[in-house]
């Protein structure tokens, strides 16, 4: 299972290199002038601020318009990411930004110190198995009362673990939004709102877009 995981993570690492500059010209752009693609962050960083404030973890950052986009917010945020030319870009684009190589599952965060973390079509990339470890780190960064926020295609139908799909760049899955509420809920996440897309709004696939915002609990 280690060893799978680390196989896994080197394939994601070399895709995501290898279409780095394409992706840090497209995929920015898109977020920014599509409302529904942005519409969560703005109200995640308030839940942040209103928290008390405190330092957010991008991860799997990619280009780093969304670390960039909470520090216009008024929330310090730093990225993360294993493709190495993902985190280049993101610092030539945002030289005032932190950005460090890494993984989601080992970020570079001591227990409890984050007021939240942002993962934005990064756990798309992960498989079933893998989650339950992902948001465990997730948790383990958070302080209490600490905020995350997932964007990732959805799955309608509940009864499915996680639906591989045809990903542009990797091996990917979608997932079903109540069972992400369930897996965080182990992991002592409890939802506290989501924005379901309609399908429709996805003309390339047609899955909805599911955008979860979970707090950690103050008595795990
Ligand atoms: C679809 S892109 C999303 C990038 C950015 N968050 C955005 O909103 O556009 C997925 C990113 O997650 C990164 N990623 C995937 N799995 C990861 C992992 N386990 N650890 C760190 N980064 C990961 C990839 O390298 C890639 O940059």
């Amino acid at each position: 299972m280690l060893l799978l995981m680390t196989d896994l993570l080197a394939t994601t690492q070399a895709a995501y290199d290898a279409v780095a500059a394409n992706y840090a010209r497209d995929v920015p752009e898109r977020y920014h002038s599509t409302p529904l693609a942005h519409a969560m962050t703005p109200l995640f960083a308030e839940l942040v601020i209103a928290g008390g404030g405190g330092l957010v973890a991008d991860a799997g950052c990619g280009p780093g318009h969304v670390t960039a986009h909470l520090a216009t917010l008024g929330v310090p945020a730093f990225g993360v990411d294993v493709s190495p030319e993902m985190i280049a870009l993101a610092r030539k684009a945002h030289p005032d930004l932190r950005f460090e190589v890494g993984a989601m599952t080992a970020l570079p965060a001591a227990d409890g110190t984050l007021a939240g973390v942002v993962a934005n079509y990064s756990i798309i990339h992960t498989p079933p198995e893998g989650l339950p470890e992902t948001f465990a780190e997730f948790h383990r960064v958070l302080a209490p009362g600490g905020h995350l926020l997932l964007g990732f295609q959805a799955d309608d139908h509940a009864t499915r673990v996680g639906e591989p799909f045809d990903h542009s760049v990797t091996p990917a899955h979608r997932y079903s939004p109540d069972r992400i509420v369930a897996l965080l809920g182990d992991t002592g996440l409890t939802e506290v709102a989501r924005l379901i897309i309609a399908p429709s709004e996805d003309t390339k696939r047609g899955f909805p877009q599911a955008y979860l915002i979970a707090r950690s609990r103050l008595i795990p």
